[in-house]
């Protein structure tokens, strides 16, 4: 168990929020067994090789510590195989506990008083879960194999020792060595050509946790967008990523004009191979993101949003414990929907809020018998942090800021989030350290205005409240209007949609009937070509749809292509989990689910192929 002291900042902000459960000046991380702070880990030197033919990272991990008279210093791991171990250069006993379900091994290092480096020595176990590695076939170029890491929220630890909790920071360099004409990446200073001898020096001068230690092998190039921001990706996907991201440096430029300054040097993305399994994961100066945004026309982009924004709200300023996860994402999405507001206007920004609380409202319909997992203040003791780790957090933590700001006013409520970025920046937080220092900077200041918030049932209560604010419905009402003279009469009205974004589709098919006539289908199917669209985001529900609907021509001919080649490449949960589970639901469709899974299952990062494995059965 570690434990995290974190002074209170402002006893007396705090005690005014009287209704409370009493703030604890201890942040509880039940999901590291490390022991800082009693030694704190402060700078990593991470020396390692990565090999593809036995798909093994291997070598050593320098800690420079700082001791507060411990006698032993004690770091996670997570089926890593140590080799030793060398306390200022002299070898040691360590010892290695029994497996921790969830947690892994913890690892027993003996220290003295004045030790100062610890290097231990290891290489990676044969499934460790932060990994993927690629066949050249499972690329997008097909030319060489690809690794990547996905580390939050516990997973560094399956392929770096380490003090692995949201709430203990540190600074690294790393020297990479790969096969020779292959690119290395990482969550740090990044190069920009290819090394000649494979070997890649690496530089992160601020201080960050472990879930944003980030690792990226492959036939990877670089394309410059302005003088701050660029894109990494493989050769066939280069020149598309960049045209899709051209507008980026310019979305940098206004997130600071919101919060602040950008803190972190660079602001670099590189697209993945489409196995990815997740949308985007906001790696300190290289945001690593799925191909599934590429669609061709910009109308994705909003996930680089979300991804930009975690620099402030997560990596800047960050949860102090899985069970404070809404303060990362639940920020994140607030503000990444005021920037893309800033960059397009109200009516765009509506729609993604209004998107977001059919999400939320899909969660808690999902969530009804675990009703304790709806509350933003999570309590993951002895659980698997992913399993707590949806919607609730995102989309009730960022209504909840919306609600106030509704209270306080925009422009109170931005000075107050620059003042939260500023003060707790390269810090850790808990989600009662927020609600004092809410307390004192924001809400004393509007005590009439506030008084009705009810804090209390955000935080700590389940569901949503009732005071929840909804957004305008300006764009969608039109939308609603198309649907529902397509459903009664069979006509669309194609000068009404001829303006669609990606989000009015979304809603028009979110909202349909299931399951809608096979003639309905193919109906629209004939007028919007639903069938073939590059759009991830829309092929996906479509496909939920033909499913449902058993449109014959998807489960026999020309469609069936279509979401089998959606599901052989792409490794997004987001996407392949409700797919299965719909092809799963009706008993014409088991067969091709389980064919298709079988089939793919090596094409999905570890941690998709656990969900899927619950889904449609294992191997
Ligand atoms: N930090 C998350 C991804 C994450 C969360 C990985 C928890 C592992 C555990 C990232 O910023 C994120 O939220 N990605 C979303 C995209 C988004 C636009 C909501 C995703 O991947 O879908
Ligand atoms: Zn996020």
């Amino acid at each position: 168990m570690k434990t995290t002291f974190i002074l209170l900042a402002t006893l007396s902000g705090f005690l005014a929020c009287k209704s409370s459960p009493t703030p604890s000046t201890t942040a509880q991380d039940w999901h590291t067994q490390s022991n800082d702070p009693e030694v704190h880990c402060q700078h990593l030197d991470l020396n390692i090789r990565v090999d593809f033919e036995q798909q093994q990272i291997a070598g050593c991990a320098t800690w420079t510590i700082e001791n507060k008279q411990a006698k032993a210093l004690h770091l996670d791991s997570d089926e890593l195989t140590i080799d030793s171990v060398l306390v200022d250069a002299h070898a040691v006993a360590y010892t290695k506990d029994a497996r921790v379900a969830h947690l892994g091994e913890r690892i027993r290092i003996p220290i003295a008083a004045a030790s100062k480096q610890v290097a231990v020595y290891y290489h990676t176990g044969a499934h460790p879960r932060a990994l993927q590695w690629l066949t050249a076939q499972q690329t997008l170029s097909k030319t060489k194999p690809f690794l990547y890491t996905q580390s939050e929220s516990i997973y560094a630890r399956s392929w770096i020792p380490c003090p692995d909790g949201p709430g203990i920071r540190f600074t690294y360099d790393a020297t990479v060595q790969v096969p020779k004409g292959f690119m290395a990446l990482m969550s740090a200073e990044n190069p920009q050509q290819r090394a000649v001898d494979g070997i890649y020096h690496f530089h992160m001068p601020m201080a960050i946790p472990a879930y944003l230690m980030a690792l990226a092998v492959g036939d990877i190039e670089f394309k410059a967008i302005d003088a701050r921001t660029g894109v990494y990706a493989e050769p066939t996907m280069i020149t598309k990523a960049a045209n899709e991201f051209a507008e980026v440096g310019k979305m940098v430029s206004q997130a600071e004009k919101l919060y602040g300054p950008y803190r972190w040097g660079r602001y670099d993305m590189l697209v993945l191979p489409p196995g990815f399994p997740i949308g985007g994961m906001e790696n300190p100066k290289l945001t690593f993101c799925t191909p599934t945004i590429i669609a061709g026309d910009k109308s994705l982009v909003n996930l680089i949003a979300h991804e930009l924004a975690h620099n402030w709200s997560g990596n800047l300023v960050t949860n102090a414990t899985w069970n404070d996860f809404w303060l990362n994402e639940g920020f994140t999405v607030y503000f990444e929907r005021r920037l893309t507001e800033s960059l397009t206007d109200k009516s765009y920004a509506d729609m993604l809020w209004e998107l977001g609380y059919q999400d939320l409202q899909a969660t808690l319909e999902e969530l009804k018998d675990r009703p304790a997992d709806t509350k933003l203040k999570l309590d993951l003791t002895g659980r698997d942090p992913d399993d707590g780790l949806n919607d609730i957090a995102y989309e009730k933590g960022a209504l909840f800021l919306r609600a106030i700001e509704l209270k306080v006013g925009r422009t109170a409520m931005d000075t107050f989030l620059n003042q939260y970025f500023n003060h707790f920046a390269f810090k850790t937080i808990t989600t009662e350290l927020f609600l004092a220092y809410l307390q004192e900077h924001l809400l004393a200041k509007f005590p009439e205005q506030t008084k009705d918030l009810a804090i209390d049932a955000w935080v700590y209560g389940t569901g949503v409240p009732k005071n929840a604010p909804r957004a305008d419905q300006d764009r969608f009402k039109q939308v609603n209007a198309t649907r529902t003279s397509f459903l009664q009469t069979g006509a669309l009205d194609l000068k009404a949609t001829s303006t669609w974004t990606t989000h009015e589709y979304l809603h028009f098919l979110r909202l349909m009937p299931k399951p809608l006539a096979v003639a309905q289908m193919q109906q629209l199917d004939q007028v919007f070509h639903f069938t073939q669209t590059g759009n991830a985001e829309i092929a996906d529900l479509w496909f939920i749809m033909t499913v449902a609907a058993n449109y014959k021509p998807a489960m026999y001919a020309e469609q069936n292509e279509a979401m089998r080649n959606f599901l052989s490449s792409v490794g997004r949960r987001k996407f392949i989990v409700p797919l299965y589970k719909e092809l799963m639901a009706h008993p014409y469709s088991v067969p091709v689910a389980k064919q298709w899974y079988h089939a793919f299952r090596n094409n999905y990062h570890p941690l998709a192929q656990e969900s899927l494995d619950k889904i449609v059965g294992g191997k």
